[in-house]
C-alpha cells in the first residue's frame, strides 16, 4: 500500500506535484493566510458549544493501562496516559463503565451507582483523573448505565422477600413470565431468549430486556426517577464533563413500545435539565434505532446534545465493500434530512461493542483509513475507539462475552513482555492478534503507519470550525465513485474527495459546484481544479484528499 503524506509544511510542494495530473489543468499554486490554530481550538474548545469541536476517545478502563501489577487496568493507569492522548490530538474521554459491577455485562451491569468499581481504584482516582485532565484542556465524559442495573444492585436485594420494602416496586415484577402492559422481549439474541426470569425468593418474574442478571428499572415509579437523577447529580458534582447514556431509549416500556416512547422522552428531558443546571456539560446517547437517532434530540436543545450515528457506525463496512460514494454520503444526507437544528451526530468506526475497524476493513490499510478520513471529515463529533489508531487487530478470548474480542490490552511497547500495559505476570484477557507488529512506540513518528494518518487528520480538524459545525454540501460528481463533499464555516471552506475504488484512478467532474476559490491541497492525494462553474476532480485508487478553497 502507497499513501501520499501532505504534512502541512509540504503543502506547496505536494500541491505542485499534484496538479501535474494529465486530467486537470494546471492550477496556480494558492495558499490561504492561516490563522493561529491553536488559539482558535482553545475558543473552539471552550464555552457550552466545545463537545461539537472536540475529537472524543473511547477507553476501555479495564484494558488501557494497569497501574498496580494485578493485570486490570485502572484509573491511575488511564491519568499516566493523558499526555499519550493529548500528543496524538484527542480532547475528550468516554470512559466505559468504572462503577462497582458483578461483571456480567461488562459493567454496564452497576453494583452501585455512586462508587468506582475496586478494580479501576476508588472515587479519589476518579477526582485525580479529572484534576490531571482539566488543565491539560481534556475532558472526562463515564458511562451511565441507568437501564439494567444487576440484581446485585442494592435497590434489588432489598424487596426481596419483603414486597413491603422501600424498594418493592422499583423494579418490574409479574406472576407469570409475561405482562399485557410489556410489549417487548430481550435486546437481542446475545442476551437470551426470554425477557422474564423468575425470583425464587419474591416467586415473582422480573423484567430484563439484557442478560438475567440484569433487571430493567420500573421508571414509571417517580421515587426510581429522582434516584437515578441524583446519581447524574453526584457525578456532576464531582466534576465530570457529562455522560455516554447507555440503551437509554429503552428506559420505559408499554404495551405498544419500549424503544423511545413519550415517557422515556420525559425522563431524558429531566436528565437535561440537570446537566443544563452545570456549565459545559455533554451528553451523547447510545442510539437503539440504527438508521435514525433524531428522537434523542428532541427539539435540538432539550434531550442529547449528541447521539451515535450507528448508520455509518455499525455498517461502513459495507458501503466501503463496494464502489458508489453515494453509499458511503448516504447516512450523512439522512441525518442532515431528519435531525432537528442543533444535533451533533457522534461518529465511530468501532466500538466496545461491534468488531474492531480493522476486522470491518478485512485488514485493508486504505478500507479504514477512509473509513475514519468519513469520520472526522463529515458533521459529527468523532469517537476513536482505542487502539483503532494502531490498527488492532481482535483478540479470541471471550471472558463475558465475544464482544471481549474488541477489548484487548492497548499495546504500548512491542518489545516489552506485556506490551508496556502491564508490570503484572500477565493481562486480564490475551492481546489481540497483531500485538507483536504494531505499538504505540513503534508506529508513532513512522509516517507510514496508521497513527501517524490519524495524527495528522486530527491536527488538520483543529482549530477549524468548519469540521465541527460547518455546513455540509455533497456535490454529484459524473464518476459514481468519487465522493466528493463540502464543508463550510462563516469564513472558510473545505472540500473533501474521496474514491471508493481500491483498484484504480478516476476522474470526474462535479457540475455547477461553484467552489469559492481555487484549492489547495492539506491532506492526502488527489487534484481539483475549477473551470468555470464547475469542478473537475481526480483521486487515485483508494486516494482521499482535503483541500481548501476559501
Ligand atoms: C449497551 C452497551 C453494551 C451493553 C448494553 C446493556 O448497548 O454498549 O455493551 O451490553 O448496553 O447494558
Ligand atoms: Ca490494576
Amino acid at each position: 500500500m502507497t499513501r501520499t503524506l501532505a504534512p502541512l509544511a509540504l503543502v506547496a510542494a505536494a500541491l505542485l506535484a499534484a496538479s501535474c495530473s494529465s486530467h486537470a489543468t494546471p492550477a496556480p499554486a494558492v495558499t490561504y493566510p492561516d490563522k493561529d490554530r491553536a488559539a482558535a481550538a482553545q475558543a473552539l474548545l471552550s464555552g457550552p458549544d466545545w463537545y461539537r469541536h472536540a475529537v472524543f476517545y473511547e477507553v476501555d478502563v479495564r484494558s488501557f493501562q494497569d497501574s498496580n501489577g494485578d493485570g486490570i487496568g485502572d484509573l491511575k493507569g488511564l491519568t499516566s496516559r493523558l499526555d499519550e492522548l493529548k500528543s496524538l490530538g484527542i480532547d475528550a474521554l468516554w470512559l466505559m463503565p468504572i462503577m462497582p459491577t458483578p461483571f456480567v455485562d461488562s459493567g454496564y451491569d452497576v453494583a452501585d451507582y455512586e462508587d468506582v468499581s475496586p478494580d479501576y481504584g476508588a472515587l479519589g482516582d476518579l477526582d485525580a483523573l479529572l484534576a490531571a485532565a482539566h488543565p491539560r484542556g481534556m475532558r472526562v465524559m463515564p458511562d451511565l448505565a441507568l437501564t439494567p442495573p444487576p440484581d446485585q444492585h442494592a435497590w434489588f436485594r432489598h424487596p426481596r422477600p419483603p414486597t413491603t420494602s422501600a424498594h418493592a416496586d422499583w423494579y418490574i415484577w409479574s406472576d407469570t413470565p409475561s405482562d399485557p402492559n410489556i410489549g417487548c422481549g430481550t435486546f437481542s439474541a446475545q442476551f437470551g431468549s426470554s425477557a422474564w426470569q423468575l425470583d425464587a425468593t419474591r416467586n415473582q418474574y422480573y423484567f430484563h430486556r439484557f442478560y438475567a442478571g440484569q433487571p430493567d428499572l420500573n421508571y414509571r415509579n417517580p421515587a426510581v426517577v429522582k434516584a437515578t437523577l441524583d446519581v447524574a447529580r453526584f457525578w456532576l458534582d464531582r466534576g465530570v464533563d457529562g455522560f455516554r447514556c447507555d440503551v437509554i431509549g429503552l428506559l420505559v416500556e408499554s404495551a405498544t413500545g419500549c424503544d423511545m416512547i413519550p415517557e422515556t422522552q420525559d425522563y431524558i428531558r429531566q436528565l437535561r435539565a440537570v446537566l443544563d443546571s452545570y456549565p459545559n456539560r455533554a451528553m451523547v446517547a447510545e442510539s437503539t434505532n440504527y438508521s435514525s437517532a433524531a428522537a434523542y434530540f428532541g427539539n435540538g436543545k432539550d434531550m442529547f446534545h449528541m447521539a451515535f450515528n450507528f448508520d455509518y457506525g455499525y455498517f461502513w463496512s459495507m458501503p466501503f465493500s463496494g464502489t458508489l460514494a453515494s453509499a458511503v454520503e448516504k447516512p450523512f444526507l439522512d441525518s442532515q434530512k431528519l435531525n432537528p437544528q442543533g444535533a451533533q451526530d457522534a461518529l465511530v468506526i468501532g466500538s466496545h461493542d461491534v468488531g474492531r475497524a480493522y476486522d470491518a476493513a478485512r485488514g485493508i490499510q486504505s478500507r479504514w483509513e477512509r473509513a475514519a478520513f468519513v469520520q472526522m471529515t463529515m458533521p459529527g463529533t468523532p469517537y476513536v475507539y482505542y487502539g483503532e489508531e494502531l490498527a488492532l487487530q481482535s483478540g479470541s478470548t471471550a471472558v463475558v462475552d465475544t464482544r471481549d474480542y474488541a477489548r484487548t490490552p492497548m499495546v504500548w511497547a512491542k518489545a516489552d513482555p506485556n506490551h508496556g500495559f502491564t508490570t503484572g505476570s500477565k493481562p486480564w484477557i490475551p492481546f489481540g492478534a497483531n500485538a507483536d507488529q504494531t505499538s504505540l512506540e513503534g508506529e508513532k513518528g513512522d509516517p507510514s503507519s496508521t497513527y501517524s494518518y490519524y495524527e495528522q487528520l486530527l491536527a488538520i480538524r483543529r482549530g477549524r470550525e468548519a469540521f465541527g459545525t460547518g455546513s455540509l454540501q455533497v456535490l454529484t460528481v459524473d464518476d459514481p465513485s468519487i465522493a466528493l463533499w463540502v464543508r463550510a464555516s462563516s469564513d472558510e471552506t473545505y472540500v473533501m474527495a474521496m474514491s471508493m475504488d481500491e483498484e484504480d484512478a478516476h476522474s470526474g467532474t462535479a457540475q455547477g459546484a461553484n467552489l469559492p476559490g481555487d484549492a489547495e491541497l492539506l491532506f492526502g492525494s488527489a487534484t481539483l481544479t475549477r473551470s468555470g462553474a464547475d469542478a473537475h476532480v481526480s483521486v487515485p485508487a483508494a486516494g482521499y484528499a482535503i483541500f481548501r478553497v476559501r
